[in-house]
């Protein structure tokens, strides 16, 4: 069985190997921290994305999705303290030139007194390290990871820049040359889309507090530390839902946004004892209280969701940068006031990463006669890129005719593959490999009594039942 390390990089190579994520622009060396999703993995990402938006907006009487524009008023970027605030922490090595978050260096480092056994000692550092991040005391952050002799991974010495802050948003042109070019940015969260339609959908909608708004897009970040597959990456998907409230109740709100976003990760097929709560400390210019949802990675537990109180932060400064009312008037308090938002922001990739690292496993199935092994994803089959693969044992005696039958009972309704390729046993690893839950097999015995073998992928069992049973077994087991 691989190590941690070694299992992040088996899951790595298993998603290039089997079409799940691929680096982007590969032909050209690559893009860093740039990703392609191929066959299996856009199927994986869409399950998990039309399964989050289900659970939002179908499951939430209250709440309603939207898909804002990646584009948006460079003003919105002013309001929202982006411009201003949107930066981290950042030191460079003079001798090796590369550029670090000071966070991250300084997390590594713990990592290596863990693994060391000196596990006080890094959560005393952690410690010491928020209360820097938290003060914005930059000369103390220098003299932490001077004092704790943090070295550079590739020059291997401690001689460090100060530290100071980068921008991570990323900008372009609007219009030609020609014309009058104005400076805009990609969004750096898709949150503000939802902020600056408050009151479109609210009018609209004719939506009572409370009520929510959410929304599946694309983010971008120029992360200067970006190594983690697709963990950390400049182009990525977030799924947001802001959740607007009447003032004073937005600890309560809060709480019952915690519990909800955990309960919803219960149903991922992931045991509790893999994730964890992180309060954060150093809070978001815009956060009253706010947290995060943590997954135990292969690399360790990282954060997948943020839930934040974000107060009337965000309202307030569209109304004051625009000049509009953000208002909202509440009938049973017969009130007008600016709503404040409980936010909950997850990253689709990470939710990805998380799905996949979950469900890898290497498996040895060696007999005393023979060696064997196989890699299997065990997803759960509602997040299953194939739902069904449909084999026939070989290519003649009407055995494909059947099978097609059979796939085109079903394609209609989830995801078929079929495949007459090959022993019938490779086929199965191949199908392992991809995560699918089942397998039924069309042998000549199906020409007789109309039943079919059906593998299921976790235990490997196999049991025959009839064709017209198919269907209805899978349809279970997604809903
Ligand atoms: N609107 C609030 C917000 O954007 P965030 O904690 O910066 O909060 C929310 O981001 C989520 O987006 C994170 O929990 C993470 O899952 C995901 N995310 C953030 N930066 C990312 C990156 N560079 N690559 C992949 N996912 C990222």
């Amino acid at each position: 069985m691989a190590t941690d390390n070694n299992r992040f990089q088996a899951i790595i190579s298993h998603c290039k190997e089997y079409g799940f994520i691929f680096q982007s622009s590969e032909i050209y060396d690559g893009l860093s921290a740039v990703y392609d999703y191929g066959q299996w993995g856009s199927e994986l990402k869409k399950n998990i994305k039309d399964y989050w938006w289900k659970s939002m907006t179908q499951l939430h009487e209250n709440i309603v999705g939207i898909d804002a524009a990646i584009f948006m008023h460079p003003t919105t970027w002013k309001a929202s303290g982006h411009v201003d605030n949107f930066s981290d922490p950042m030191i460079d090595n003079k001798d090796s030139k590369k550029r670090y978050r000071v966070d991250h260096l300084i997390e590594g480092y713990v990592d290596e007194l863990e693994k060391a056994g000196k596990k006080a000692e890094g959560d005393a550092l952690i410690a010491s390290m928020d209360q820097l991040l938290a003060a914005n005391d930059f000369d103390g952050l220098k003299k932490l990871i001077e004092d704790n002799k943090i070295k550079c991974g590739v020059s291997g010495t401690v001689n460090w820049t100060d530290v100071r802050q980068f921008n991570l948003m990323f900008s372009t042109q609007l219009g030609s040359v020609a014309e009058d070019a104005s400076e805009i940015y990609l969004r750096p969260e898709t949150a503000q889309g939802i902020f600056v339609n408050f009151l479109n959908v609210q009018k609209t909608g004719r939506m009572k507090i409370p009520f929510g708004i959410a929304q599946i897009g694309k983010a971008f970040r120029n992360e200067i530390v970006a190594r983690q597959f697709i963990f950390r990456m400049r182009e990525f998907e977030q799924m947001e839902m802001q959740f607007f409230i009447r003032p004073g109740s937005q600890k309560e709100w809060y709480e019952y946004w915690k519990e909800a976003r955990m309960k919803w990760h219960m149903t991922l097929g992931i045991p509790a004892d893999k994730y964890r709560f992180h309060d954060h400390v150093k809070l978001a210019h815009y956060a009253d209280a706010a947290c995060d949802i943590e997954f135990d990675f292969p690399i360790g537990f990282k954060e997948v969701e943020g839930i934040h109180s974000r107060t009337d932060y965000d309202l307030s400064r569209h109304q004051e940068f625009s000049k509009k009312k953000m208002q909202y008037f509440d009938p049973e308090i017969n009130q007008n006031y600016i709503p404040y938002v409980i936010e909950t922001s997850i990253g689709l990739d990470r939710t990805v990463l998380m799905v996949l690292s979950n469900a890898y496993e290497e498996q040895d199935l060696s007999t005393p006669e023979k060696p064997d092994s196989r890699v299997v994803l065990k997803f759960i089959p509602k997040l299953a890129p194939i739902k069904l693969a449909i084999l026939p044992l070989t290519k003649k005696d009407g055995l494909p005719e059947i099978a097609r039958q059979i796939m085109d009972e079903c394609k209609t309704s989830f995801k078929c593959f079929y495949e007459e390729k090959d022993a019938i046993g490779k086929r199965y690893r191949r199908q392992d490999a991809i995560g699918t839950p089942f397998c039924v097999t069309v042998d000549h015995q199906t020409k007789e009594d109309q039943t079919v073998t059906i593998r299921y992928r976790d235990t490997m069992q196999q049991e025959r039942i009839h064709i017209n049973k198919i269907k209805e077994l899978v349809e279970k087991q997604i809903l």
